[in-house]
């Protein structure tokens, strides 16, 4: 029985090449230079498609792919309907803040009980954190470089993931809440788990020994 793994470009790919290799599996071409979607591998029974990281839990979920790699921040927003998520695989890793404008007192304005206006892709993610805060916030959906929505009066904030941090302060902002640690995981679709057993726990194991930094 043939498996569909779910990837997208650019850093899931990078970083989960070595994981795949670990599983003695090697992708025939590199995303980044072809154009196909879907890409084989070594392994006849094993093949890849190539979709964009929101998209990565809805292929899973219905079963297109079974199994794929996914943040947890996609993961948190689409919500894991249909998902198992076995594996912390330890790529990726960074957090969801709250950052704001570098002088901005952002406890004093949710201390004051103040509205504000909040830029983010995350939007039910965004909505349950101010939620359980008690905080006011009229949401902006936006689809990239939310820090830029701050500088111009967009918003007031941004919920957004932070790694090194140079991006906020490139942008002179401040992160001043966390939301969430992130980091990508691996996703199976619930009835690829119990109709492919063998093939996909076989997976699940030898990533979860070639996972970084493991005990
Ligand atoms: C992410 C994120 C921040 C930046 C944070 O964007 O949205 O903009 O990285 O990284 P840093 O703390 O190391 O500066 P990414 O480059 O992944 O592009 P995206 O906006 O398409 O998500």
């Amino acid at each position: 029985m043939s498996i569909t793994l779910a990837l997208s470009k650019g850093r899931i790919f990078e970083e989960t090449t070595p994981l795949l290799k670990a599983a003695g599996i090697a992708a025939a071409e590199d995303p980044e230079t072809s154009r196909k979607l879907i890409i084989g591998t070594n392994r006849p029974d094993v093949n890849i498609v190539i979709v964009r990281a929101t998209d990565v839990p809805t292929y899973v979920q219905y079963g297109a792919a079974d199994i794929g790699v996914a943040g947890k921040d996609v993961l948190m927003e689409h919500g894991g309907e249909g998902l198992y998520q076995p594996l912390d695989l330890r790529i990726g890793v960074c957090k969801l803040m709250v950052a704001v404008p570098a002088g901005f007192d952002y406890a004093a304005a949710v201390g004051r009980g103040a509205r504000l206006k909040v830029a983010t892709k995350y939007l039910d993610t965004a909505r349950k954190h101010f939620a359980q805060k008690g905080v006011h916030v009229d949401l902006i959906k936006l689809y990239g470089s939310m820090e830029l929505a701050p500088l111009t009066g967009l918003a007031d904030a941004i919920v957004d993931l932070v790694s090194t941090g140079n991006t906020l302060r490139a942008n002179n902002l401040v992160a001043v809440e966390e939301i969430a640690p992130i980091s990508a995981r691996l996703i199976v679709n619930r009835a690829a788990m119990k109709l492919k057993r063998d093939g996909i726990q076989a997976l699940v194991d030898a990533f979860s020994k070639a996972v970084p930094g493991r005990a």
